[in-house]
């Protein structure tokens, strides 16, 4: 059967003190929306609604990328009432599968042994927690089946004893739900329309309701406050950390390595400590990521070394090369195999052929260089004029003196020798030397001055 998912997303999020609304908070730099919509589509979710929250056109604007039906639940009158406004735009012939907004963490493993237990009826995910106190209780009978849930406010003290209690996920023939929620009313203590009512109107009409458990309370925890937020991120973390070093992977300690996207990490690969990694990031086999380096977007081939301190963003490295410390590899660059970008070294926007070598303190962009150029320290490529930025063309086997500045556009042909300390404005011809520098003297009978007594 097909799979319509609701999620809840209506909440304020009052406790997070925040300008901005609680489902667009983030988890491993991606909103707790995301999190959820992106498990509905692994599970193979035919039909995605959102159900948001009144004045919530900013939680639509930041998700506009989802394939979703967006529902407005305008007040905020119980979690039965949120998913009533989702039943005009379901597809009633799928089962429903309901999740929440801010619960981030909630594996497919999970949802799918829930969606697992039938497929017709009314089934649900509960767990069973030390300290029960705000959540729903799971009443059953001497038989052990689910006949009601009793929300924390509404219930008596035998009833308050149960630790088995309701995650809020629940699935349900379509049908069947909509039939259950017309019949719904708020005579609570809070006056809302609960969800929850649904289970004892479920037993009273001899619709079978099956539950299943999860041991990993984190998957079932909705997030309120910023402390919550922080608890689940490291929970979320140590997770990814967990399963790299079980692939193969190295990390020198799984408390200090963030990563915040996708990545896709060879075996053999080394990270030591306080690395991020972001966006989509490869690293290759073999590959060695130093302290306190930062890479996102970043295809890295095998063995490839980069040293502490490096800031690598969009970019290309193939293998075997070595990076930093301290280098920052600004996007749209290339580094061919081979290549060696050392320490306070920023290339941008550079093509940097096999086995050349920028060790010090320069600055690239713009730059098409060829292979088995040596550049010298504080080596500077002028791309801009105030106004537009220009190429500077550097063919194989150029070696630049130190302290030169290439005045672009600027081609150095292949082979030429540019003398330290030059400003190079014309274009070098191939295996030529060219130096620009004053002519040195030597002036006799100068003294320095003196300090006046
Ligand atoms: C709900 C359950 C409770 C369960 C607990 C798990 C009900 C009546 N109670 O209680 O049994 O143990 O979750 O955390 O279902 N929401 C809306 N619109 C609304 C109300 C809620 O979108 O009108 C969303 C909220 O944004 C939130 C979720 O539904 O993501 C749960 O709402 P909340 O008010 O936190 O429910 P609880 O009282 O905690
Ligand atoms: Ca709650």
């Amino acid at each position: 059967m097909s799979l319509s998912v609701v999620i809840l997303a209506a909440g304020k999020g009052t406790r997070m003190k925040s300008q901005v609304p609680k489902v667009l908070h983030k988890l491993a730099h991606k909103p707790l929306l995301e999190h959820v919509y992106d498990t509905a589509i692994q599970l193979g979710a035919e039909q995605v609604v959102v159900v948001y929250g009144h004045g919530g056109e900013d939680v639509k604007e930041a998700c506009a990328h989802f394939k979703a039906d967006w529902v407005e639940q305008e007040e905020q009158l119980g979690t039965g009432h949120a998913v009533m406004q989702a039943l005009p735009v379901l597809n009633l012939d799928n089962e429903i599968l309901v999740l929440y907004g801010d619960v981030p963490l909630t594996s497919v493993n999970t949802l799918s042994n829930l969606l697992n237990l039938n497929n017709d009826e009314l089934s649900l995910l509960t767990v069973i927690l030390d300290e029960p106190t705000g959540y729903g209780r799971i009443i059953r009978n001497e038989s052990g089946k689910v006949i009601s849930i009793v929300e924390q406010k509404d219930a008596n003290q035998d009833q308050l004893a149960i630790c088995e209690v309701n995650t809020g996920i629940l699935s349900c023939n379509g049908h069947k739900l909509q039939r259950l929620l017309n019949q719904i009313d708020n005579n609570n203590s809070q006056s809302e329309y609960y969800l929850t009512d649904i289970f004892k109107l479920a037993a009273g009409q001899g619709i079978p309701i099956n539950t299943s458990n999860t041991e990993n309370k984190y998957e079932v925890e909705g997030i309120n406050d910023r402390l919550q937020l922080a608890k689940l991120e490291r929970i979320h973390q140590k997770n990814i950390a967990e399963k790299l070093m079980q692939s193969g992977v190295s990390i020198a300690d799984p408390s200090r390595l963030d990563i915040r996207g996708d990545v896709e990490i060879e075996n053999d690969v080394f990270i030591d400590v306080n690395v991020i990694l972001q966006g989509k990031v490869k690293l290759g086999s073999g590959t060695i990521i130093g302290a306190n380096s930062i890479i996102s977007d970043s295809d890295i081939a095998a063995n490839v070394k980069i040293k502490p301190n490096c800031i690598i963003e969009n970019v290309t490295v193939h293998s075997n090369c070595e990076i930093g410390p301290f280098a920052r590899l600004r996007p749209e660059t290339i580094l061919s195999e081979g290549a060696k970008v050392g320490n306070f070294v920023e290339v941008k926007k550079s093509n940097i052929g096999k086995g050349s070598k920028i060790n010090h303190l320069s600055y690239i962009g713009d730059t098409e260089m060829g292979e088995d150029v040596n550049v010298g320290a504080g080596t500077i490529t002028c791309n801009y004029d105030g106004a537009n930025k220009h190429k500077t063309i550097i063919g194989d086997k150029v070696f630049i003196g130190s302290d030169t500045q290439l005045v672009a556009p600027v081609i150095i042909a292949e082979g030429a020798t540019i003398g330290a300390g030059a400003t190079i404005t014309k274009d070098v011809e191939a295996d030529k030397l060219v130096i620009s520098r004053a002519p040195q003297k030597s002036i006799n009978g100068w003294k320095r001055p003196e300090k006046n007594k």
